[in-house]
């Protein structure tokens, strides 16, 4: 299949993502494309699958590490407005994939609006917490989601319900998937109270966390009834280094990425702190952040 013209002109060839990821580094997407409506979107993605290439959507690149050799594929950014518009009514909304999650949360608390501000201070896309499924101590998007409108590779929609979409910790079943909006219900709260809390969980979490640094959030999921922070830091290894790359000194299970730092050097220094963490506890680390 040959790509309508508008469609080919929205696709770029290697187009860097060390600029548009929070570790920045890391090499180039062979193809990008930031999608102006549905139906250019159902195009690329057609095309996509006849040249058999792999798929990415980026959201705001906040748990993402792209490989030094980069992404041999097509990557696809819903960052036009028509993937990011809200809809209120009542105790419901409906956001789009592409919305940007803190936005979203700080505008339901100014409405009076409760449930998304305990996910204060997690950068992402909604799309991308969705998938993620992403939280933190005070709950998780699935908390308050409803459903979830997604397309497939064929360009086919649907509306799963959120008992449906596989929930679980730091997972959902989205799979290969795009997150077109999701359907909340948040419940009536008084507005200062609820922007009071989504500030208060805000600033405990930029004051535990490297915020201001290269990074990707945690580098690896909680093992059942333990902090892999704790583990990782309880293990001495805060300030350990390969390369450029180092444990933080603020959060264990943070790897930041220092001036110069590669993918490889992120990599090298996860790998060594997992197999310290397995040789002390016998805890197997598994890695949230996903590596492209
Ligand atoms: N701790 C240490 N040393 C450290 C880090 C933590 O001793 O270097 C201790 C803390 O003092 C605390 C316990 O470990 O007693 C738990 O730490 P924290 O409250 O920071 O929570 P966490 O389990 O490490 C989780 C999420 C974070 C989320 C926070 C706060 C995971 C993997 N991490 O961290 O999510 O922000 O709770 O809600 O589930 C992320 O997923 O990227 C992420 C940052």
């Amino acid at each position: 299949m040959s790509l309508s013209s508008a469609c080919a002109e929205s696709i770029q060839r290697d187009v860097g993502l060390a600029e548009r990821t929070w570790f920045g580094l890391g090499g180039s997407a062979r193809y990008f494309c930031v999608p102006n409506s549905r139906d250019q979107l159902i195009d690329v993605l057609r095309w996509a699958s006849e040249q058999e290439l792999a798929v990415r959507v980026l959201g705001r690149g906040a748990n993402v590490l792209v490989s030094d050799g980069g992404f041999d594929g097509l990557v696809i950014r819903l960052e036009h407005d028509v993937f990011s518009q809200s809809t209120y009514q009542g105790t419901r909304v409906r956001v789009g994939g592409g919305a940007n999650l803190m936005i979203v949360a700080r505008d339901c608390a100014k409405r009076g609006l409760s449930g998304l501000e305990r996910l204060a201070g997690i950068p992402a896309t909604v799309g991308g917490a969705v998938a993620m499924n992403a939280g933190g101590r005070y709950g998780e998007i699935s908390d308050v989601i409803e459903s979830v409108e997604l397309m497939d590779r064929d360009g086919v929609v649907r509306h799963v319900a959120a008992d449906a979409m596989g929930f679980g910790y730091r997972h959902s079943d989205v799979g290969d998937r795009i997150v077109l909006s999701a359907a909340l219900r948040l419940t009536d709260a008084p507005a200062d109270e609820v922007v009071d809390r989504f500030q208060a969980i805000w600033r405990e979490k930029s004051q535990s966390q490297p915020f201001a640094e290269h990074c990707a959030g945690c580098m690896f999921k909680n093992p059942p009834g333990h902090s892999a922070g704790k583990l990782i830091d309880d293990a001495g290894l805060k300030g350990s280094s390969v390369g450029k790359a180092r444990v933080s000194r603020r959060h264990a299970n943070f790897i930041l990425a220092d001036r110069g730092a590669t993918a490889a050097d992120v990599l090298a220094l996860a790998d060594r702190v997992r197999d310290e963490i397995f040789a002390r506890t016998g805890l197997k680390l598994e890695r949230e952040i996903d590596v492209w």
